[in-house]
């Protein structure tokens, strides 16, 4: 058999490295190295100071008192002294609501005797319920709502006795603001 000379490539047959692939490729590639070297979006503005900014407060039961679903669009409740804001949960707090008797209260021993009897709860005017008397499985209990609330709902503040240094300082603070 004849020794067949290589086969001459015509200019439009040449091997290019422009192919379609390629080209893809290469635009990928830019891309790519694009997205990593360009540079970081600039940091948000700073909230503006207004009164929808998320602060967290010092209540006393007088001050959570008018968080009670009625008097206030927002509806707050206190477990161990943590105040959460359940507005999201109306439908249980606000009026009417199965769990209405905890709106705006200390709502710490009713969640721990699984009761919503409002006798339950600690009068506004008087000290801060201090869980005395509580059995290991109503601490228990209280705890495993604690957790539930902070799971669920936003922490929005404490809550302190009224009249402590603690609601004085609060106090002052937003008199100065
Ligand atoms: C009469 C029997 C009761 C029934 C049928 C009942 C039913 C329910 C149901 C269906 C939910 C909603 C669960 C969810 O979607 O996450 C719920 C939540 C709740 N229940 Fe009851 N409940 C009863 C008694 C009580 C009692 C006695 C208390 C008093 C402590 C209580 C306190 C709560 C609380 C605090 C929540 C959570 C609401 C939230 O996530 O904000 N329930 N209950």
């Amino acid at each position: 058999m004849p020794h067949q000379p290589p086969p001459v490539l015509e200019e439009t047959q040449a091997i290019s490295i422009f192919t379609p692939v390629n080209l893809i490729l290469l635009a990928l590639s830019l891309y790519l190295i694009y997205t990593r070297l360009r540079p970081s979006p600039s940091p948000s503005p700073p909230l503006p100071s207004s009164s929808s900014a998320i602060v967290f407060k010092t209540f006393t039961p007088k001050t959570l008192q008018p968080f009670n679903g009625t008097d206030n669009p927002k509806v707050y409740l206190a477990v161990n002294r943590k105040v959460f804001d359940v507005t999201a949960g109306k439908s249980f707090y606000g009026p009417g609501g199965p769990y209405s008797n905890f709106a705006g209260r200390d709502a710490s021993r009713g969640l721990a005797l699984n009761s919503f009897d409002e006798e339950v709860l600690t009068e506004v005017g008087a000290p801060i319920d201090t869980l005395a008397g509580l059995g290991e499985e109503e601490r228990a209990a209280l705890d495993g709502w604690a957790k539930h609330f902070e799971g669920k709902y936003l922490l929005v503040g404490r809550l302190v006795e009224e009249g402590s240094e603690e609601a004085k300082e609060a106090e002052k603070a937003e008199k100065e603001e």
